[in-house]
């Protein structure tokens, strides 16, 4: 049978490696969480965000709310459409309360700006973004945080495009649990754009 690595080329961060700075990341967190009047709520970006997410709040000892939005734009492809839509809206009401958004990467920024447009129309009072990677070289869309809101990120990411832990190429690798790059001839002609 197949194995699910098939088709990577390298990997960029370890199991290991992964569990390391997300422990990092949480304890961080987690230091601001316990600060606040009342329980954040933690908002997960399906898909790609689920085992960040999962591993984050399991290390995370302070009270809050975990829900999920979806929000898509790349498709099958790997190139950011420029559109994100919320395809999946949250259950939790997050008038008035701190939102974290959880992400497995911030890329040209354009998702996360959606999400923090989309989350302020509900009225949150603040909003931080918490993500594993930031590719701050592919930045077209800046965003801006609210209120007490932070920035928390596990590894910045150099430009390639990289899948596991979370991350999909066509919604397949998502369960490697470490951060790979895919062979180059793993990839179809890209028609998303
Ligand atoms: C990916 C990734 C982030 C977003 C980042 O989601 O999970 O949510 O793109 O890219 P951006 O900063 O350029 O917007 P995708 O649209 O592939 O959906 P998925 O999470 O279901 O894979
Ligand atoms: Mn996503
Ligand atoms: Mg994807």
């Amino acid at each position: 049978g197949a194995d699910a690595d098939a088709g990577i080329d390298r990997v960029l961060w370890t199991e290991a490696d992964v569990a390391a700075r997300v422990t990092e990341v949480a304890a961080e967190l987690c230091a601001d969480l316990r600060g606040l009047r009342e329980p954040a709520v933690v908002v997960g970006v399906a898909t790609g965000a689920f085992l960040f997410l999962a591993d984050l709040v399991r290390r995370v000892d302070a009270p809050l709310a975990v829900d999920f939005v979806r929000v898509e734009s790349y498709g099958d492809g790997t190139e950011s459409s420029g559109r994100p839509r919320i395809t999946s809206d949250l259950k939790v009401d997050v008038a008035g309360k701190h939102v974290v958004v959880v992400e497995d990467i911030v890329d040209t920024g354009n998702t996360v700006s959606c999400l923090i447009a989309h989350l302020e129309k509900k009225g949150a009072s603040s909003i931080s973004v918490c993500t594993f990677l930031d590719k701050p070289a592919r930045r077209s869309a800046n965003f801006q945080l609210v209120g007490d809101g932070k920035f928390y990120r596990g590894f910045e990411c150099p430009d390639y495009f990289v899948v596991g832990y979370g991350m999909d190429y066509a919604e397949l690798y998502r369960n490697l649990p470490y951060v790979g790059v895919l062979k180059a001839e793993m990839y179809k002609k890209d028609t998303s754009n």
